[in-house]
C-alpha cells in the first residue's frame, strides 16, 4: 500500500488498519500505541465547554454489536502482533464500553499483560444526568508479545523524571499505575480538532517508558497523531494508519509544526534522531521535500 505521507521518521498510510497491517513487514516495530474506537457514538449526549453535545464522534465510533466489536479487536490485534518486534509491546487505551474487550482479545492473542495504567482526567467534563458517577478516568493496558519477551521499560526515568503535569507524582518516588493528566491544551489544537484527541502529556509518557531514541512507533489508529508527535519530538520514529483523510491532512500539519517550531527555537541540534534532525536542516534551507502522495 502507498504511503500518504513519507518523511524520514514520520509515515502515514491512509486504509483501514487490517489490511495496511498485513502489508508490514513483520518483527519491524518496537512499540504499538493503539487507541482504537470506543464505540460509543451511540445517540447519546455529553457536557462539551458547558453545553449538551452528542457523543456522535464519527461513522467509524458506531458499534456492531458485542460479537461483531470483539471480532474486530482480535483481529486488528493479530495484525499487530506480527509487526511488533519479539521485544515489542503495545498500549491500548479505552473507557470502560471498549477496554474490556479489548483486555479479552489481547489475551486471545497471547499478548502477555504488564500493566494497566488509569489516566485520570483532572479536568474531565461534569455529568450532565446526575444519575452516575462522573467520567474522569480511561484505562491503558501495556502488554508484551510473549511472557519471556525481555521489554523495554525506563525505570529510572520514570522515577526520577520531571512529571510537573501529574500532582500525584512525587519526585524521587516510584512511579505508580495512577496518572494524572489533564486533557489537551488548546495549543494542542492549534492546527484543527479530532474529537477524541489525547493528550502529549500521555503520549510523551508513554514513548519514553517503553521505547529508546531511535525506535519505531506505530499507531494503527493514528487520529491527529499525538503518538507520533510524542515519538518524532523524542528522538522516535513513527509509523500512522488511518481511515480518514481529514484526520491524516490534520497529522500532517501538527508534523510539519513541530518541524518549524524545532528549527526557530533550534532545538534540532540536541536531537538524536539522525533522519528528524536533517529534516529540519532541510526547512530551514528552503529544501525540506516531504510531501502528501499525489493521487
Ligand atoms: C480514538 S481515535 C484516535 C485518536 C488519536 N489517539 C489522537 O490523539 O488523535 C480513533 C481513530 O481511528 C480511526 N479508525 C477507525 N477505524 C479504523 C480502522 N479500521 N483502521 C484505521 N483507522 C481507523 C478513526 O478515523 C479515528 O481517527
Amino acid at each position: 500500500m502507498a504511503e500518504y505521507f513519507h518523511s524520514n521518521s514520520f509515515v502515514l498510510y491512509n486504509g483501514d488498519c487490517i489490511k495496511v497491517l498485513q502489508g508490514l513487514s513483520e518483527n519491524s516495530i518496537d512499540m504499538i500505541f493503539a487507541d482504537p474506537p470506543y464505540f460509543l457514538s451511540n445517540g447519546s449526549f455529553t457536557c462539551r465547554s458547558g453545553k449538551r453535545a452528542s457523543v456522535k464522534k464519527g461513522d467509524w465510533d458506531i458499534g456492531q454489536g458485542s460479537i461483531k466489536n470483539l471480532e474486530f479487536h482480535v483481529k486488528w490485534l493479530k495484525e499487530c502482533k506480527r509487526v511488533l518486534k519479539d521485544n515489542g509491546t503495545i498500549w491500548v487505551s479505552g473507557t470502560y464500553h471498549s477496554i474490556y474487550q479489548c483486555g479479552v482479545a489481547l489475551e486471545m492473542n497471547g499478548y502477555h499483560f504488564l500493566n494497566d495504567i488509569t489516566w485520570f482526567k483532572p479536568n474531565a467534563a461534569p455529568n450532565l444526568s446526575c444519575r452516575f458517577f462522573t467520567a474522569s478516568h480511561e484505562t491503558l493496558i501495556w502488554a508484551r508479545k510473549d511472557k519471556k519477551c525481555k521489554h523495554a521499560f525506563n525505570y529510572d526515568l520514570m522515577k526520577n523524571g520531571k512529571w510537573k503535569e501529574d500532582s500525584l507524582k512525587k519526585d524521587g518516588t516510584q512511579m505508580r499505575s495512577v496518572w494524572s493528566i489533564g486533557t489537551p491544551k488548546p495549543s494542542e489544537k492549534l492546527f484543527g480538532k479530532h474529537p477524541t484527541q489525547k493528550p502529549l502529556d500521555l503520549l510523551r509518557r508513554i514513548v519514553l517508558a517503553s521505547t529508546n531514541k531511535g525506535d519505531t512507533v506505530l499507531d494503527p489508529f493514528t487520529g491527529s497523531s499525538t503518538t507520533g508527535i510524542a515519538a518524532v519530538a523524542n528522538g522516535r520514529n513513527f509509523v500512522g494508519i488511518d481511515t480518514e483523510e481529514k484526520y491524516l491532512d490534520l497529522s500532517i500539519k501538527r508534523y510539519k509544526g513541530l518541524v518549524s517550531e524545532y528549527v526557530e527555537d533550534k532545538k534540532a541540534d540536541c536531537l538524536h534522531n539522525k533522519s528528524f534532525r536533517q529534516e529540519c536542516f532541510l526547512e530551514k534551507s528552503g529544501k525540506y521535500k516531504a510531501n502528501k502522495r499525489t493521487k
